[in-house]
């Protein structure tokens, strides 16, 4: 399931990302990269241990928590620092798919990428190319969202950034370990939640809320992994 999250960031917390990220010290995002990745990627990227990404990280983070849509999509369990990325002078990122395994920086910590997020800071008509592409069971998708929205995407995904022929793409991302390892009963799930929630505004004395909603929460204590 792709699912695109509007408005992770309000437009203040967009600009004040922005402030503080123009500010830092960034480096070539082969850095980070694997084996595979290095080969095709080609962007900047800051460190973890950059004070500028811990800080709009922590403000990520935070958003995330009080978000319903991710929580009910994502169903989280350890969610990885926010990194972040920069594309322009025709800077691209190939076909790859994302390491499966992932240590949380400073920890020995191990998560499984189950989740991959992308979150955009630039707007779409601040510069051309920069497409996410993801090939998805139904074919390709081409991904390029407003400022403060985050596209959310299983991990095992192929996927690639198209070259950016002008101005400047910068985003956040971030992996996690869900609570529901497979992406198929994951997404069984959202659509119950979106169902009962749904049922529940227009009609919110309908006994089958109540039961459906344990039906929810007894396939939730079923599959969950934690
Ligand atoms: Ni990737």
């Amino acid at each position: 399931m792709l699912l695109a999250i509007p408005n992770v960031l309000a437009p203040a917390q967009v600009a004040e990302a922005r402030q503080i990220l123009e500010a830092a010290e960034w480096v070539d995002g082969k850095v980070s990269a694997g084996h595979q990745g290095a080969r095709v990627k080609d962007n900047m990227q800051l460190p973890a241990e950059s004070p500028a990404a811990r800080q709009v990280g922590a403000m990520i983070a935070q958003a995330l928590g009080s978000n319903p849509l991710f929580m009910s999509a994502a169903l989280p369990l350890h969610v990885l620092p926010p990194m972040f990325n920069r594309y322009s002078g025709g800077q691209t990122f190939g076909t790859h798919v994302d390491g499966s395994i992932r240590t949380v920086p400073g920890t020995n910590h191990r998560l499984r990428t189950d989740l991959s997020c992308t979150l955009f800071l630039a707007g779409p008509e601040e510069y051309d190319g920069g497409e996410l592409i993801i090939e998805d069971t139904y074919g390709s998708k081409s991904v390029k969202l407003p400022a403060g929205h985050m596209i959310l995407y299983p991990s095992t995904s192929l996927h690639q950034v198209t070259p950016v022929t002008r101005g400047t793409r910068l985003c956040s991302f971030f992996w996690l370990q869900s609570m529901i390892r497979d992406n198929g009963r994951r997404g069984l799930l959202f659509d119950m939640d979106v169902a009962i929630q749904r049922l529940g505004a227009e009609n919110p004395t309908h006994p089958s809320v109540v039961s459906l909603t344990g039906v929810y929460h007894n396939l939730l204590r079923q599959w969950a992994e934690m």
